[in-house]
């Protein structure tokens, strides 16, 4: 089935899923592990499980969302765990921040236009030394066929694209891999996420 990924879709989405808590994504926890922190900006935060585990390790975060909802449960959740943050309601295809990020991360965040588009887009969010951290669905190629519970092409990505929109004058490389994991329990409420997880620093 194909979504358009508009506000109305992701309203609907975490309508009733506001009450799952879940655990921070563990590329993040791999790929922040020995950095000073510094300030974060998670683009589609979601109800913020990544941006309050780093808040909680001293980053200065600022979530962005396009859904109210999962805006305020992430408010809610910082506040149990008594930790600041910032919460931006925005469409951030077309939001135009001045500020720069040391590091702006997205895990799974696919809005309305090309998902190679979107990161270009929040690419130019990162201040000079900073990082940009991806965690995309893999793409599953050509012939594969969405079944229920998995994402539609047009949110899948490869690695290779990814790693293609950063210009090697500006940008270094640091990650760029395609891994598997199951989440959610045990037998049939498992699933396998397959997963592109690219971090690029910004050199200039
Ligand atoms: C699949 S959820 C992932 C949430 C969270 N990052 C996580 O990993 O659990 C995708 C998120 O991207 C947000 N999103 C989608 N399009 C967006 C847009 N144009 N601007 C801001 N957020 C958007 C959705 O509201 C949703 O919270």
């Amino acid at each position: 089935m194909t979504h358009t990924f508009d506000k109305d879709y992701w309203q609907h989405h975490w309508d009733d899923r506001t009450s799952h808590t879940v655990a921070a994504n563990p590329y993040l926890v791999e790929e922040t592990a020995g950095s000073t922190p510094g300030s974060v900006l998670d683009a589609g935060c979601g109800t913020g499980a990544e941006a309050i585990w780093l808040a909680e390790r001293g980053w200065q975060v600022t979530g962005a969302d396009i859904s109210a909802t999962a805006l305020d449960a992430a408010a809610k959740q910082a506040e149990s765990a008594r930790v600041d943050a910032t919460w931006i309601e925005a469409d951030l295809t077309t939001w135009n921040p001045t500020e720069r990020w040391d590091l702006v991360m997205t895990h799974y965040a696919h809005p309305s236009i090309p998902q190679l588009d979107f990161y270009r887009h929040i690419a130019q969010w990162v201040a000079p030394g900073g990082s940009l951290l991806i965690v995309g669905h893999l793409h599953h190629g050509a012939q594969h066929h969405s079944h229920d519970g998995e994402p539609p092409h047009e949110a899948t990505v490869t690695v290779k694209d990814i790693t293609a929109l950063f210009d090697a004058s500006s940008w270094r490389i640091d990650t760029a891999l395609e891994r598997s994991r199951t989440v959610g329990g045990i037998g049939v409420h498992s699933k396998t996420l397959r997963d592109a997880v690219v971090r690029a620093t910004r050199l200039i």
